[in-house]
């Protein structure tokens, strides 16, 4: 058995964003189209079979690395699920923003499950570890059907979509952190009612395959209106994304990161410099769902055991 993995954890974006009514449990029913773009974050596990607990690392140092990550949370769970007792080293290098509305604490939380699942040969199904991750957070299960999938219920409910076609997405950041239940409290403060789905959104439930060109014109999040009197600057970053060319530009998840599409890598390059000159803001490219949660085998070199 190998005892190292490096895995490559992608962040998202939700190219429909509807919230439903609100459950009894306090949670908002969804319906989404989510998105993985090769933005990664990147971990390092190792296991040592002789040891017990679990050590985080991790470059940004505005990040907690104990028991309120949710990679170290994941870990925890996997091993009392597992029944296991062995100790973790796990190195993170952050790359994707965070409380930004990309998924990065999402995405790390279950690329730790599916790093797991093979280093300590659980066998688990994709379906078993998005189950597992649901209880760390609603966005979790997604990225074990990743690139595309159609999310509904509180995010549990997720089905794999074939996306058709490139695009490269041009993520800008103000800097500014969005805390989620804040966002949602705003939300339902804000709205009079919840409008139903529209036509063309309800027509995407059945369908195992779209093109960009078919979900374009039905992009759409309902967090930004509810964050539109408190946060100027995120429609002004939509509308410098739209002005440069974009084909359509939203929001993603609770925000702060809005996000432009484009149809060639070189007008999104164009677009992230002249943005970040102009503004200072955090602005990057991404190639769209070129990215899924593998795992990364790293035999050490003393070593001739491979498996
Ligand atoms: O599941 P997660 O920890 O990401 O959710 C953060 C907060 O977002 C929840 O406490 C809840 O207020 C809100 N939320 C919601 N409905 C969802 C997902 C999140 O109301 N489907």
């Amino acid at each position: 058995m190998t005892s190292d993995v490096r895995i490559f954890a992608p962040a998202k974006v939700n190219l429909i964003l509807r919230v439903l009514d609100r459950r009894t449990d306090g949670y908002h029913n969804l319906w989404s189209l989510m998105q993985t773009v090769a933005l990664e974050d990147e971990l390092h596990i190792h296991v040592q079979s002789d040891a017990t607990g679990v050590h985080l690392q991790c470059d940004d140092p505005t990040l907690p690395t104990d028991g309120r990550n949710l990679i170290a949370r994941a870990a925890g769970v996997v091993l009392e699920r597992a029944k296991l007792a062995v100790g973790l080293d796990i190195r993170i290098v952050k790359r994707i923003p965070v409380s930004a509305g990309l998924g990065g604490g999402s995405s790390d939380a279950a690329a730790t499950i599916v790093g797991l699942n093979r280093l300590l040969a659980l066998g688990w199904s994709a379906s078993e570890m998005a189950h597992i991750g649901q209880v760390l957070g609603s966005d979790v299960p997604f990225f074990f059907f990743a690139p595309t999938a159609r999310v509904r219920a509180r995010g549990e409910d997720v089905a794999p979509v074939r996306l058709v076609g490139e695009r490269w997405i041009v993520l800008v950041n103000p800097g500014f952190p969005v805390e989620t239940r804040w966002a949602y409290n705003r939300l339902s403060a804000t709205r009079n009612g919840m409008t139903a789905l529209s036509q063309g959104i309800a027509a995407l439930s059945g369908k195992p395959q779209v093109t960009w060109e078919e979900i374009l014109p039905l992009m759409e999040n309902d967090f930004e209106a509810a964050l539109a009197p408190t946060h100027h600057v995120l429609e002004k970053m939509k509308r410098g994304l739209l002005s440069r060319g974009a084909e359509a530009a939203l929001l993603s998840g609770s925000g702060s990161t809005v996000f432009g599409v484009f149809p060639y890598e070189e007008s999104a390059i164009r677009v992230r410099d002249e943005m970040k000159r102009q503004h200072g803001w955090w602005v990057s490219v991404a190639k769209a769902g070129s990215s899924s949660l593998s795992p990364h085998e790293t035999v050490p070199l003393n070593s001739l055991q491979v498996g």
